[in-house]
């Protein structure tokens, strides 16, 4: 297995390169979050979830379990330098504890591999809608019409391969060119050119005269009609977004010069990823409203109302390839998020070169897509547990995988790792590191742990949902 070489000061460096600079990760990992979670995942959710009180548990996770979870991945990312399997093992061993820590290290590969397995035909999807809004598919369309042309698109399984193979290209294409050629580069730009289309459609839904409403939905708490399922989706969906409990931010980590304040860098893409989820449904439900959509529509809600919006504005082709151009980049960024700890971790473990385990890693990753394509057509009907067979991926991996994982994460950083490992990472004992500490140790754990067991009928009902 190749090892990462130790520098002149002792500490570990990354094979695989490093960001060139504080500002480069900070792209990365808010590309890696800002993604389909955000603008597509968010408000489905959101509006099969009920709205209001289920963003608000959204909030308090991202806040409360998410952050800490975040910072503890990019911590032992840092200290170890290699993939997430071999960093937990050596940290393990490190730390007086033992290398079956590597275990967590594997869980959090296979579910990047398993979450691209779909996001990457849902990125197809994005892809496609920049060829249709190009050729004016929706100028002046009515909802029917649009909902219509979303049905026949995903019910053809070729189309829905056709993108999905597309799509998985691209994000082996980037990830063979290794970190600072190509993750680097793909980021640069575009998280601060979504933000801008995302204010410009933010200003065409507050004139769509239903701003209130959508804003009433997002915002005020039912929290009778909330049940631990939706607290569960609420958690899932918060780890989703912010890309942990995975590895990937792990992975990432690892290529972090070693004086970037890893505190300072995770506020930064909390609070980016969270304001364009907030800002996408503040978007997305008061145009919801005004077509007379249902909030509950599911999987399609975004490629229903936004083309709709589009396609009765003034210059609508335009800024519809746009912003679907921006949402494929968007994707593509988190894609890649996705695909790296699993191409890391084959670079090391079987001496490949970065384009041969892109390449293998991206094929495993095309052929479990197929699961999600006919999902949506072929095997439409044939549901179980949670629903179609993508429902259930999605299911297992955000609602258990990334929740399960994040749990032992966050164990190893804040109850294995010792005091001086992590406050050394940390930047020093002050204010910050005392609340990362109690929050990794307490909070996070018995909420994770209390969420999941409610939410599978392990906890007896005490009252209410
Ligand atoms: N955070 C991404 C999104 O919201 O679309 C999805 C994701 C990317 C999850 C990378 C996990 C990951 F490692």
């Amino acid at each position: 297995m190749l090892t990462p070489e130790t520098s002149d000061n002792g500490k570990r460096k990354s094979l695989h390169g490093h960001w060139s600079s504080r500002m480069a990760f900070i792209l990365a990992v808010t590309g890696s979050a800002v993604g389909l979670g955000n603008i597509w995942k968010f408000p489905y959710i959101a509006g099969q979830n009920g709205g209001g009180a289920f963003v608000l548990v959204y909030l308090l996770c991202v806040f409360l379990i998410g952050m800490p979870v975040m910072m503890s991945e990019i911590l032992i990312g840092r200290r170890g330098r290699r993939n997430p399997v071999a960093t937990m093992a050596l940290l393990g061993k490190e730390e007086g504890s033992s290398s079956h820590w590597k275990w967590v290290g594997s869980l959090g590969v296979l579910a990047g591999v398993l979450i691209l397995s779909y996001y990457s035909v849902i990125g197809g999807w994005t892809l496609a809608y920049v060829f249709k809004s190009v050729s004016g598919t929706f100028t002046g369309a009515s909802a029917t019409a649009v909902g219509a042309e979303f049905s026949s698109f995903t019910s053809s399984w070729w189309k829905l391969a056709l993108c999905h193979t597309f799509f998985m290209g691209l994000t082996v294409f980037v990830v063979a060119r290794g970190v600072e050629r190509g993750l680097e580069k793909a980021v640069r730009f575009m998280v601060p050119a979504l933000l801008l289309l995302m204010f410009t459609l933010l200003g065409y839904s507050i004139n769509s005269g239903h701003f209130g409403s959508g804003v009433a939905f997002m915002f005020s708490a039912d929290f009778d009609a909330l049940t631990w399922d939706s607290v569960l989706a609420a958690m899932g969906q918060a780890f989703f977004t912010l890309s942990v409990g995975m590895g990937a931010i792990m992975a990432y980590g690892a290529y972090l010069p070693e004086e970037t304040s890893i505190t300072g860098a995770s506020a930064a893409v909390v609070i980016a990823d969270t304001g364009i989820a907030i800002l996408a449904g503040l978007v997305i439900f008061p145009l919801v409203f005004a077509n007379g959509l249902d909030p509950a529509d599911g999987p399609g809600l975004v490629f229903v109302t936004l083309p709709l919006a589009f396609g009765h504005m003034t210059g609508g082709t335009f800024f519809a390839t746009l912003f679907f151009v921006l949402l494929t980049f968007a994707a593509w960024t988190s894609a890649l998020g996705l695909v790296e700890p699993a191409v890391a971790w084959c670079v090391e473990h079987f001496k490949r070169s970065r384009a041969e385990a892109a390449v293998i890693v991206g094929s495993v990753i095309w052929v479990l897509g197929f699961a999600t394509v006919f999902s949506f057509n072929a095997i439409s009907g044939v549901t179980f547990f949670r629903g179609t067979l993508f429902d259930n991926i999605d299911y297992l991996t955000s609602n258990v995988m990334l929740p399960l994982s994040g749990l032992l994460i966050t164990i190893f950083a804040a109850w294995v790792m010792c005091r001086n490992s992590t406050s050394e990472e940390l930047g020093g004992a002050g204010t910050g590191y005392r609340v990362w500490r109690f929050l990794a140790r307490f909070v996070a754990p018995v909420a994770i742990l209390f969420v999941f067991l409610k939410a599978i009928g392990v906890l007896p009902e005490m009252s209410g949902g």
